[in-house]
């Protein structure tokens, strides 16, 4: 049998799904230090292609290209990608090809939060395009219901984080995933 260099074996990806608010990129941030780890999140490598937040970026041009750019963007990461904590948008498991990427590229972690503990979160919130507008609570009912069987479709393990503290959704995450 080859033997690997123990570094080698550890530096899997480890990458956070789920719905907007559910915090991915606050956990992602916290796991990446815990474990010396590079932190890497989507929308933030995608607002500094564009030169401009998500939310313009729809204005400008639109939903459509937007996933088309997620994609594009996973495919990069997909063959680059080492020893990082990855924490994606919320939207990006949607499209078929992203989910196939993400379980390609690493160990993939769902971030459920109950509805009512999102609406919380997401109150006031002016940067997310698809919850602009009048009530929040409808849009985060209807978007929660169509997207959580793909979320849990797409992980390959589901953590629920209602009423836990950061240390113990990392702790968690970290008997689950072999370092
Ligand atoms: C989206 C979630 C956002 C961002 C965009 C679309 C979605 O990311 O990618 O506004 O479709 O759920 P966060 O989940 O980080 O808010």
């Amino acid at each position: 049998m080859i033997e690997l260099e123990p570094n080698l074996k550890i530096r899997k990806n480890i990458i956070l799904i789920g719905f907007m608010g559910s915090g991915k990129t606050s956990v992602g941030e916290k796991l990446a230090r815990a474990r010396h780890y590079r932190f890497l999140d989507t929308d933030q490598i995608l607002e500094e292609e564009f030169g401009c937040s998500i939310r313009e970026y729809f204005e400008k041009k639109g939903e459509e290209e937007f996933r088309r750019q997620e994609t594009n963007l996973m495919r990069w990461l997909s063959l680059s990608l080492r020893g990082s904590v990855l924490s994606t948008g919320g939207g990006l498991p949607l499209r078929e090809e992203n989910r196939s990427l993400l379980r390609e590229t690493g160990v993939v972690i769902y971030l459920k939060a109950s509805e009512e503990t999102t609406i919380a979160r997401l109150r006031g919130d002016t940067t997310r395009p698809l919850l602009a507008g009048e009530d929040l609570s409808e849009k985060v009912h209807r978007l929660l219901n169509e997207r959580r069987p793909i979320y849990e479709r797409a992980a390959h393990y589901t953590l629920e984080t209602d009423k836990k503290s950061f240390y113990e959704i990392i702790k968690e995450i970290q008997t689950v995933v072999v370092f």
